[in-house]
């Protein structure tokens, strides 16, 4: 079903306007002015939301989501080594202020921005949610080990809705090593192949519904191919629910 794209928009002004008006009145942690809100970034169609941890010293002057140091190297894998169409891109953070001296965010905080977070994602409805780093990754899949999970797809129910997961390395830990930095790219280059997947999933589930007898669809087929790495991914499809 089409989604209202005019809607989305109004719906993310307004969610990014009250954000700023809590940080003029205090209720929020780390910020004092709107000025201290960094909001989501991309077009209200995208399909696949990135979120990371907070924003650091440069996303804070420019008010944009990873334009420093790591959000540079993510966004030069996404142009150009991804695949990913940039229309399909939102990107985000867990928290929309930046932390002192760039340190983890608290309890608190992880708190007090999460009713924002919700928001954006019940407003955008992506189809996929990427996380990177473990605090955002934490949100749906508290109890796992990002070295273990990193790459592969989860089907997570979380608020009482269906959403798929992909964890992924934080860029600033593939800024720290080149084995990570690899991972990094290896996962980012599976989206392409995720999202006509998932597409296909709830078309057949659509299906499930009105017909008892379920046939495979040609992606499908596509995936009971033996590629090693389509195989890997199929594989890595893992109910979580909670
Ligand atoms: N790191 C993040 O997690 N988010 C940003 O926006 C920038 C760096």
């Amino acid at each position: 079903m089409d989604r209202d794209i005019k809607k989305i928009e109004t719906e993310l002004k307004k969610l990014y306007s009250n954000l700023e008006k809590a940080a003029r009145s205090g209720e929020l942690p780390l910020a004092e002015v709107s000025e201290d809100i960094v909001p989501g970034e991309g077009p209200s169609s995208a399909k696949v939301l990135f979120i990371g941890e907070a924003p650091g010293a440069q996303e804070q002057i420019e008010r944009r989501p990873f334009v420093g140091r790591s959000g540079k190297l993510f966004r030069k894998i996404l142009e150009e080594e991804s695949g990913i169409k940039p229309e399909l891109v939102y990107i985000s953070n867990i928290v929309k202020v930046r932390p002192p001296d760039n340190r983890d965010p608290s309890l608190e905080e992880l708190a007090a921005f999460k009713e924002y977070l919700d928001k954006e994602i019940e407003i955008l409805q992506p189809e996929l949610i990427v996380t990177l780093g473990r605090y955002s990754m934490a949100k749906f899949l508290p109890k796992v080990k990002i070295s273990q999970v990193h790459g592969k797809l989860h089907k997570v129910k979380w608020e009482g809705k269906l959403n798929y997961i992909l964890p992924m390395y934080h860029p600033a830990a593939a800024l720290r090593a080149t084995k990570t930095k690899n991972a990094f790219i290896e996962d980012f280059k599976k989206i392409p192949k995720i999202i006509p997947w998932i597409q296909e999933q709830k078309v057949l589930l659509s299906n499930q519904k009105s017909k008892p007898v379920v046939k495979l669809t040609p992606l499908q087929k596509e995936f009971s191919k033996s590629d090693k790495s389509v195989d890997d991914l199929k594989s890595s499809v893992i109910e979580h629910l909670f």
